[in-house]
């Protein structure tokens, strides 16, 4: 199956997911789940949740359990990602300043904001152990997933 086919049915299995009715961490879950099980250049897929307008708390994931359980907005990918409520996507985290590392195996990570109403309320957070793994359909890609999670909230 070509990217495309890959990415439209897994938006169509989250679009199943977002009208269950289920809870919304037990869907952001099996996002997690189904995203990092459907893209093998997604190793660590989660998401943060924002907390009194400053701060990101890790919500569910999948993937290795990190340390960096609550991160200020401006620290690290996901902190800056808050901040300027902008996707960051870094193909090479190696030349990052201002980056939190998780493993010495994450090389690439995409974050991308979930807005609601212009207001930033959570993140999609995805490492990669390749070198440059995302092109601009990951970017569009989940960003279109975010958007769709977005009424979760
Ligand atoms: N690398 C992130 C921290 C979160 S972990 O990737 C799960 C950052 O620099 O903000």
């Amino acid at each position: 199956m070509d990217n495309k086919s890959v990415f439209d049915n897994l938006l169509a299995e989250i679009e199943t997911l977002v009208s269950s009715g289920f809870p919304r961490d037990d869907i952001l879950l099996r996002v997690c789940r189904l995203l990092k099980s459907g893209i093998d250049r997604y190793d660590w897929v989660g998401f943060y949740l924002v907390e009194a307008d400053r701060e990101l708390v890790l919500g569910p994931f999948a993937g290795e359990p990190t340390e960096h359980v609550r991160i200020a907005f401006g620290s690290g990918i996901c902190g800056q990602a808050a901040r300027r409520k902008e996707t960051f996507l870094i193909q090479d985290v190696s030349s990052e300043t201002n980056y939190l590392s998780c493993s010495p195996e994450v090389k690439a990570e995409i974050v991308v904001p979930i807005l609601k109403d212009g207001k930033i309320v959570g993140e999609l957070d995805i490492d990669s152990h390749r070198l440059s793994p995302f092109s601009d359909r990951d970017r569009d890609f989940l960003e279109r997933v975010c958007r769709r999670l977005a009424g979760l909230f």
